[in-house]
């Protein structure tokens, strides 16, 4: 057998009868798509190995604190690329979502309305962040669930800095009855993502720099709501515009502004305020919309099983 077109079929028709029609379809992408590539860049035994290597080294620089595998797939844009298919047949209206990256933990400590995350002094502006969660109605959501985390102003999130106490800059927070929130936070600071492993090889080899806009991560949660995963970037800060794992949206670029006469929070030393209204869709309103892709995806998936039976 030569190892071309005829090579791919055979490898993607081995599957046994219990394969589902999902492993077929997107598994014999995975296969066809690998195969025209080690084709094309007429990939040898060295090279190949060296990929291997790569990927061995992802899994060995993972643990709890370090997820390498997202990383990699930032620095090609991957991560946005799905984050942008997952989200394409949404209806429109309520707010974007954005990568949710590798620095989230669950279980983040809960604080009352207007409570700060800042649980060690670490520098930084002290910001206001408020606003309301409601439907794509204006509906007010109370008991909307929101997640917030941010690095300190040395770039580090609290789980890569062992000088920053457990849970540092990261909160939990709930909507009022007028879908209302506030917390105090810091302006975002601008980072390097860590490059001392294999997404940091593939910067290099790009000659690319590994810096994220200032930002702060969302995550809004509610039972009926379809859950949003998104980040705000400071229209202020200088690398909102080439964000290195290619997350930004323009409608997720946000003001801060000077906190104005708000006397009981310029006591706290608060001197930012950023005002941020967010916007749920139900859930069965994406579902809906997301129908469509799953009848395209079933469509294909019979034909594939359809012309692999016809071989048989
Ligand atoms: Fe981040």
């Amino acid at each position: 057998m030569s190892f071309n077109q005829e090579f791919t079929d055979y490898v993607k028709d081995s599957f046994g009868p219990k394969a589902s029609p999902k492993t077929h379809r997107i598994l014999g992408s995975l296969i066809q798509h690998i195969h025209d590539f080690t084709r094309e860049n007429h990939i040898t035994v060295d090279e190949w190995m060296w990929g291997v290597n790569f990927i061995n080294r992802i899994g060995q620089m993972s643990d709890a604190q370090r997820n390498e595998g997202i990383l990699v797939s930032d620095v090609i844009g991957l991560e946005a690329l799905v984050d942008s298919i997952t989200h394409a047949s949404d209806s429109k209206g309520h707010t974007s979502s954005a990568i949710i990256g590798p620095f989230y933990r669950e279980n983040s400590p809960e604080y009352p309305y207007g409570g700060s995350i800042i649980q060690q002094e670490v520098g930084g502006e002290k910001t206001l962040v408020s606003g309301k969660v409601t439907d794509t109605h204006g509906n007010a959501l109370k008991g909307a669930k929101i997640e917030v985390w941010h690095c300190a102003p040395n770039g580090l999130y609290e789980q890569q800095d062992p000088d920053q106490v457990d849970y540092n800059l990261r909160g939990t927070f709930y909507a009022d009855e007028e879908g209302k929130y506030a917390f105090v936070g810091l302006r975002p600071t601008a980072y390097p993502i860590p490059y001392d492993g294999p997404a940091g090889d593939l910067l290099t080899l790009m000659d690319r720099s590994p810096m994220r806009p200032g930002h702060i991560h969302w995550r809004v949660t509610h039972p009926t709501y379809h859950s949003l995963i998104t980040q705000i970037y400071d229209r202020e800060c200088k690398h909102t515009k080439d964000d290195t794992v290619f997350a930004v949206k323009d409608d997720i670029i946000v003001d801060f502004k000077p906190l104005g006469d708000v006397p009981e929070y310029k006591s706290q030393g608060v001197v930012n305020r950023l005002d941020y209204d967010i916007v749920l869709i139900l859930e069965e309103e994406i579902q809906k919309t997301r129908q469509k892709v799953r009848d395209h995806q079933a469509a294909s998936e019979k034909s594939i099983i359809d012309r692999k039976n016809s071989l048989a």
